[in-house]
Formats: C-alpha cells, structure tokens, sequence
C-alpha cells in the first residue's frame, strides 16, 4: 500500500463544494457527526468556481478525498463529470453526493430524495405516498427530487404547479401517468382533496415574500411541508399550523439527505438526533 492510501484509510477527508460555499450547513452538519462518533477525519467547505469544476473532480482521488456533497451551482454540472451516476441521481438530473470509489472512478448520488422522504417519516411514520393526490409548488432542481422520491414511493397522482408553466411540463416527463401539470392560477383549488402540500419554491424564504396561497380547499387531515429551512416556521407553515395541519419543516429534509453521504465518506450510519437538529438549528 502506499503511503497515500493508508493516509486515505487512517484519516477519511470530504467536503462540500459549492460557489459560494460559505452558506453551506454541510460543514457543521458533519462536524458534528464526526466528534459524536469519534472519526479521525476531517470535513472541509470546499469554494471551487464553476470553470475549476472538472479539475476538482479530478483532483478529489489525487487528494485521497474519500467523496464530496455538492452544492449550488454544481449540481447538475456533476451529472456530467462522474464515472456513472445512481440511476435516482439521473433521473433527478443532479448530483449532491460523489464517492470516490476504491478503483478511483467517481458515483455521483442524490441523497435529496430519501432525506425528503425520510424527513416526512420522521414526522409522520406510517405516510404513504399512494394513498391520494399531493400538490408540489415548484419545478426546480428540489421540486425534482422531492417528486422521484415521492413517484418512487408510490405516489399516484401528483399535481405539479410552477410559476412558470412550461418547468412543470418539463419535469412531468419524468413519469406522464402520475403528474399532472395544473396552471399556477390554480393553486387554490389544486389544493381540494390532498393528502400532502409541499413548497419547493424560494417564497417564504429570509428576504423573500410569503409564499402567496390560500390553504382553505385543503382536508383537515393534509400534511403541509415546505423545503425552505430558513426561517423553519415560514409564512406557508405558520398558517398551516393554525389550521392544524402536521407541518414539517425543510431542517429535516436537509440533516437525511446528509446520512447516506457521512455513511459512503465514514463508513459509519449516523442518527438524525435532537442534538444535531439543535446544533444546526443554533447555525441559522
Ligand atoms: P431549486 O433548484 O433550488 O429548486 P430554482 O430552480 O431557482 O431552485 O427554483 C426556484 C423555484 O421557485 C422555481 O420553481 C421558481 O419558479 P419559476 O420556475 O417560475 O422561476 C419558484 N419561484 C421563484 N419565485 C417565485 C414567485 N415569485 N412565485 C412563485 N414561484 C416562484
């Protein structure tokens, strides 16, 4: 063995790369982790620009890197850079997770969809995806995950509605059967027989407005999640809880989508505690 890769197997290295980087929870996230479990290892926010990409990529085996998290703007970018990518992580059409596998060649994973989905379980631990129509605001890279999880959960029927309709056209390719595209004017009214509402879009968000959306048509027993994590009580869920819907906030959804990637770095499953949920919390 070389000296390089007893380094690599004694001293476990990842990070986050991202343009800019500095917004990333990744950094605490894994930290935290790594202290809890004792893991001699390090985990580095990594600003890599957008023309540097490749040449990142590149460079993660050569630094002995055991794989990264990648954040915006690189995620789909990735796609195209790895050796082969999980067929979630292609369908979503983005990366958030790369490991460097022993041979050296790069898998590109999305984690977003099980931490979406293993979020709501947290929540509500017998969900099922099948059992009625869920509306999802949003077309974007997160509203992309969110639907193959849920399509990969079992969901039936998914109305998909976007700002801008031809996005949601789009992303309904992913699976004509079960999603249908439904105007944005029509959000009210989407929302009549629902079983799950989630906003992937940026309103509600610190410097953004409210998500602008009447919840009246939505069944008293309708869960309400929204992705954004900051604020974690945003306008959408607010009301949602005054009308007394089981609200689930996007804290959840980003410390999952963290556990399969610590597993693959570390090699040790970590547990979504009330801890880690506090400590990052105390980072917003
Ligand atoms: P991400 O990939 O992180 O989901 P994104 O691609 O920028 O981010 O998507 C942001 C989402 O918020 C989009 O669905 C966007 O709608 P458009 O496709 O029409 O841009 C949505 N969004 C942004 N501003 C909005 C607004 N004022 N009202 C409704 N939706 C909005």
């Amino acid at each position: 063995m070389s000296p390089a890769q007893s380094f690599k197997l004694a001293f476990k290295l990842a990070g986050v790369i991202g343009w800019p980087v500095t917004q990333s929870r990744s950094p605490a996230l894994h930290g935290h982790w790594l202290r809890q479990y004792g893991i001699a290892g390090a985990y580095l926010p990594l600003p890599v620009e957008p023309p540097r990409l490749a040449d990142a990529m590149r460079g993660l085996r050569a630094l002995g890197f055991a794989g990264c998290n990648v954040t915006i703007p690189h995620k789909r970018a990735v796609l195209t850079l790895v050796d082969r990518a999980d067929p979630v992580a292609a369908r979503i059409g983005a990366v958030n997770t790369v490991v460097v596998q022993d041979d050296g060649t790069l898998t590109g994973f999305n984690t977003d969809a099980y931490g979406f989905l293993a979020s709501l379980r947290d929540v509500r631990p017998h969900w099922r995806s099948g059992a009625g129509p869920i509306v999802v605001l949003g077309a974007g890279g997160a509203a992309r995950a969110v639907v193959v999880a849920l399509l990969d959960d079992g969901a039936q029927e998914i109305r998909l509605l976007n700002r801008t309709a031809e996005r949601a056209q789009e992303l309904a390719l992913i699976a004509p059967t079960y999603i249908d595209p439904i105007d944005w004017s029509r959000r009210n009214e989407a929302l009549d027989g629902a079983t799950l509402l989630v906003n992937t879009t940026s309103q509600g968000m610190v410097g953004y407005p409210p998500l602008d959306i009447a919840l009246d048509a939505l069944p008293a027993g309708a869960a309400v999640c929204d992705i954004v994590y900051n604020p974690l009580e945003t306008p959408l869920l607010a009301a949602a809880r005054r009308r007394g819907h089981t609200v689930i906030d996007g804290l959840g959804m980003l410390l999952h989508q963290a556990v399969p990637a610590f597993a693959a770095f570390y090699g040790v499953r970590p547990q979504v505690s009330n801890e880690l949920r506090r400590a990052v919390e105390a980072t917003l």
